[in-house]
């Protein structure tokens, strides 16, 4: 029989109670997380939202110390009793409350529980799958619970922190146009307009961009975007960003707000101090130095160009790769030396999988170099190699040869490899960079044209507007463009966006589109910026990338209450899932069934 809660008020939260509470009698609820019937005593962890608490059941109290030897896992239960201190030998130094307990006089069974699916125990984990399939029940875990408690606190404190710089929060349309943002948009179809489809932001920037136009100067919003694209660890199709925007601001400015708010909400948070402002690097220097844009400072090991020194190398692939317009670079691995052939061609697997060709590696043994590519290194060039990447006795120099793009890529995750494989950086650090002064256009070699680094609105620098007269130039346009990057994550972007109508024009000239797909897809933005847009830009913190960093989470999925898997189903609701023919003859849409089966298949 279960009990009704009726007038019963919970007094307290379990880890609100402490040795000053001893002799108070107090009223709480929760489940029963853990029980020990000892034949006499009965030993019942409580838990609630806050934590845990030790209750007493002795005999003597007879009907409810029946009742609780009937309480199993989960259980819900309300218990009244007296807060006692647990003699010195029973003290669990393991609970936050396990100095006292609480001396069960009342028992409520509020509801029970079938056995669960998941474990609700840190050390016995059940698959992944099966734990998102029961979601509710993973999230009653201690590590999720703090993570998404953590989660609250931070957006709380952005919140604060804007609203206290004057910034204000609007909301913008969930449902809106579709407009190429980069990714794929996910569409919601018309009943009204049959035939016509609303699609779902990727992000806010059209519309807070049109916000900087109707005047309200300094926006925020705690955004929900939708990205049709494929996951990683670190990409939800559905994710969360501080996305805000400011007007008449410098790239400084922006910078300054959100080195500020970063210190705060850490602070507050996780009660740690970082340091502001943070370090800034151009992307050039990004790149050459690290391979990649998103570079983990956190350790050295940088790339070193050898090109000029293996150039008149009797190495044909050398040559060949550099009259390509390709490069030759390496990275050394300290004390590696000793890697086994099969080691070193794992190396090699890593850049066959980017698509490389490979590694090529020679080892240094005293002050020369031996095995791999040495026996095609002429003495001097061997020399001149030791020199430039100051390489020692035991260490494994790594080498890529391809074009530079190629090198980048596979010696990017090399290095990365080795931060993690070499323990090279300390796991708590949180290591802030900007990076800066990205190009406004990148070149799509597979679909032969030119497509924008980051997105379509972003004021190219004022000395590379000459560069828009000549095709071969493009790629040296820079863009107001930045990103915040921590401990190799990509945690924000944002730019200086183009409020000038004759400046946006020369944007979609270069990305191809006719004036008739600008109108398309953009009149209504285009009308806007006659309107007297005033100069803006701003920026987008990813808020589940920052608490992933903050909780040290493997997953994305661990830091969002209820995630979608990698190939973007919700395993809990079992979505997507297919609708009723009515639904669908209201909509006018009609199913290839054929397609459907094949993509299945
Ligand atoms: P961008 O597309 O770079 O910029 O996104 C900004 C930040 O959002 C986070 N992010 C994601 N997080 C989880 N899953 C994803 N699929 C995902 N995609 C992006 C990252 C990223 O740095 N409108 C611009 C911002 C601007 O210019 O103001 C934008 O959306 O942390």
């Amino acid at each position: 029989m279960l009990d009704f809660i009726g007038e019963k008020k919970r007094t307290h939260y379990t880890e609100n109670l402490n040795k000053t509470n001893i002799g108070e009698k107090v009223i709480l609820m929760g489940w029963v997380h853990r029980r020990r019937d000892l034949g006499g005593l009965i030993f019942i962890d409580l838990r609630d939202v806050s934590g845990l608490i030790q209750i007493v059941f002795k005999p003597e109290n007879r009907e409810i110390h029946l009742k609780a030897s009937k309480l199993r896992h989960e259980y819900v239960i309300a218990v009244k009793g007296q807060v006692v201190a647990r003699a010195e030998e029973n003290i669990n130094k393991s609970m936050i409350t396990g100095k006292i307990e609480i001396e069960a006089e009342e028992l409520l069974l509020l509801n029970d529980s079938e056995p669960l699916p998941v474990q609700i125990n840190e050390n016995i984990l059940a698959e992944e799958t099966l734990r998102l399939k029961y979601r509710y029940l993973d999230l009653r875990r201690e590590k999720l619970k703090k993570i998404i408690l953590l989660r609250h606190h931070v957006i709380f404190a952005m919140r604060e922190f804007l609203t206290n710089k004057g910034f204000f929060e609007i909301e913008t349309p969930i449902l809106m146009k579709s407009t190429p943002e980069g990714a794929r948009d996910y569409l919601v179809p018309s009943r009204v307009h049959k035939g016509k489809f609303f699609a779902l932001p990727q992000s806010p920037q059209i519309y807070k961009q049109l916000l900087m136009i109707s005047g309200f100067d300094k926006y925020f919003q705690i955004a929900r975007c939708f990205r049709d694209e494929d996951l990683r660890a670190d990409r939800q199709p559905e994710f969360t960003q501080l996305d805000l925007e400011m007007s008449f601001v410098t790239q400084n400015q922006i910078f300054l707000i959100i080195e500020e708010m970063f210190k705060y909400v850490f602070q507050k948070t996780i009660d740690l101090e970082i340091d502001i402002p943070f370090p800034r690097l151009k992307y050039k220097e990004a790149m050459e130095r690290f391979g990649i844009d998103k570079p983990d400072m956190r350790f050295g090991m940088e790339l070193v160009d050898v090109s000029d020194v293996v150039k008149k190398s009797d190495f044909t692939l050398f040559s060949s790769v550099l009259e390509k317009g390709g490069s030759i670079r390496c990275l050394v691995a300290e004390g590696c030396a000793a890697y086994s052939r099969k080691q070193v061609d794992n190396l090699s697997d890593i850049a066959k999988h980017l698509g490389g060709k490979g590694l090529l590696f020679c080892k240094v043994e005293g002050k020369s170099l031996n095995s791999g590519i040495s026996k095609f290194l002429k003495e001097n060039e061997q020399k001149e190699i030791l020199k430039k990447t100051g390489a020692e006795n035991g260490d494994l120099i790594l080498f890529a040869a391809d074009s530079n793009k190629m090198v980048f890529k596979i010696l990017a995750e090399i290095r990365n490899f080795f931060g993690r494989e070499l323990q090279l950086y300390d796991q708590n650090e949180f290591n802030f960079v900007w990076i800066t002064d990205f190009p406004l256009f990148e070149y799509n070699d597979n679909e032969q044209r030119w497509e924008t680094a980051h997105h379509m609105f972003t004021l190219p620098k004022a000395e590379h507007i000459k560069y828009f007269e000549n095709e071969k130039d493009y790629g040296k346009i820079e863009g107001e463009l930045y990103d915040l990057v921590c401990n190799g994550v990509e945690l924000s972007s944002g730019s200086i966006r183009c409020h000038r109508l004759d400046i946006q024009k020369k944007i979609f000239d270069v990305l191809n589109f006719s004036e008739e797909e600008v109108e398309l897809k953009f009149g209504f933005f285009m009308k806007a910026l006659k309107y007297g847009a005033p100069p803006h830009g701003g920026i987008a913190p990813g808020i589940d990338r920052i608490i992933m960093l903050m909780s040290k989470a493997d997953s994305i999925r661990d830091v969002i209450a209820f995630p979608k898997t990698l190939q973007a189903v919700d395993m809990m609701s079992e979505s997507p899932s297919e609708v009723a023919q009515e639904q669908l003859n209201e909509l006018g849409i009609n199913i290839i069934r054929n397609s459907v089966e094949k993509i299945e298949n």
